[in-house]
C-alpha cells in the first residue's frame, strides 16, 4: 500500500517570531499546510493521507481539515510529530505497523509541509521510482556553484557543478527498510543523519533521482512567504514553463 507522509513537525524557527508555525501561515486564502495537502488529495494511489503536527496544534490541524478539505477528511488522519524530521517520519510507520501492518511493498512518499507547489507529475515519478527501486528523491540541477567548506572560513572543495543537485521533497521510501535502517543507527549517528535518503544511501542502497521543479520552494523565512504569493494562481503557467 502507498502513503501520502505530510510532515508538519516543526515549529518554524527560522521564520522569526510568528504567533504559530510557518506551516499554519496564510498563502491567499487558504493556510500553507492545506495548500499542501490538496497536491496529494488529488492523486487516487493513496490508502490514506497522514498529516505529522506538533502535539499543541493537531486540533488546530484537524479543524483546518475539516473547515477546508471536508469532502476528503475521512481518508486524512492526523498524527503526532517528533522531536526530529527522523523521528516525525518514524511515527508515521509506526501507526502504519499498528493499523494496516507493513510488508515489504508498503511506500511512503514523504513530504515537508511548507512546500505547497509540488506538482502531480513529482508526486506520481516519487510513486512510480519508489516502487521500482525502493527510494526515491526529488532534486533540481544546482544553478549556483556549491562551494565546499569544513571550517566555514576556507575553501575546502568545489566539486563540479555537472554533479551537484539540490535536494526538495517528496522523497519516498520503502517503509519497511526505512525501519530497519534507521533503528539500527547509533543515537550519534542519528543526530547526524538528519536526511532519510541518506539513510538509504549509507546503507548501499540506490535512491533514484526524480527532477522537481524550481518551484516546488520551501517556506522557511519571511521572505519566502512573499514569493509563495507571488506564486499563488500562476502554478500551471509555471509548470509549463519550467518544462519547457
Ligand atoms: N518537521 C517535522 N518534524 C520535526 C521537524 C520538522 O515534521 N520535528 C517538518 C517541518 O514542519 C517542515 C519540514 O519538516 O514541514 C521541513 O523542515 P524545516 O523547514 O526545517 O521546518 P522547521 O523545523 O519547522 O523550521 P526551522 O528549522 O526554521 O525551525
Amino acid at each position: 500500500m502507498i502513503y501520502g507522509v505530510i510532515l508538519a513537525g516543526g515549529i518554524g524557527s527560522r521564520m522569526g517570531n510568528v504567533e504559530k508555525p510557518k506551516q499554519y501561515l496564510m498563502v491567499g486564502s487558504k493556510p500553507i499546510i492545506i495548500h499542501t495537502i490538496e497536491k496529494f488529495c488529488v492523486h487516487d494511489k493513496f490508502e490514506k493521507l497522514f498529516v505529522l503536527s506538533p502535539r499543541a496544534w493537531m486540533e488546530t490541524t484537524k479543524s483546518m481539515i475539516r473547515q477546508y478539505l471536508g469532502n476528503q477528511a475521512e481518508r486524512i488522519v492526523v498524527l503526532e510529530g517528533g522531536d526530529t524530521r527522523n523521528e516525525t517520519i518514524m511515527n508515521s510507520i509506526r501507526y502504519i505497523e499498528e493499523t494496516d501492518g507493513l510488508d515489504e511493498d508498503t511506500l511512503i512518499v514523504t513530504h515537508d509541509s511548507v512546500r505547497p507547489f509540488l506538482t502531480y507529475r513529482i508526486i506520481e515519478e516519487n510513486i512510480k521510482y519508489g516502487l521500482e527501486y525502493g527510494a526515491a528523491d526529488t532534486v533540481i540541477r544546482a544553478t549556483d556553484t556549491i562551494v565546499y567548506s569544513k571550517d566555514g572560513s576556507f575553501i575546502g572543495d568545489v566539486p563540479n557543478r555537472a554533479n551537484m543537485y539540490q535536494g526538495q521533497t517528496p522523497q519516498t521510501f520503502n517503509a519497511k527498510k526505512l525501519k530497519e535502517f534507521y533503528y539500527s543507527l547509533s543515537e550519534e549517528e542519528k543526530k547526524i543523519l538528519t536526511d532519510a535518503s541518506k539513510i538509504f544511501v549509507l546503507k548501499g542502497e540506490q535512491v533514484y533521482l526524480v527532477e522537481g521543479e524550481v518551484f516546488n520552494i520551501k517556506i522557511t523565512y519571511p521572505y519566502d512567504l512573499q514569493v509563495a504569493n507571488a506564486f499563488l494562481g500562476n502554478e500551471a503557467a509555471l509548470e509549463s514553463k519550467s518544462r519547457g
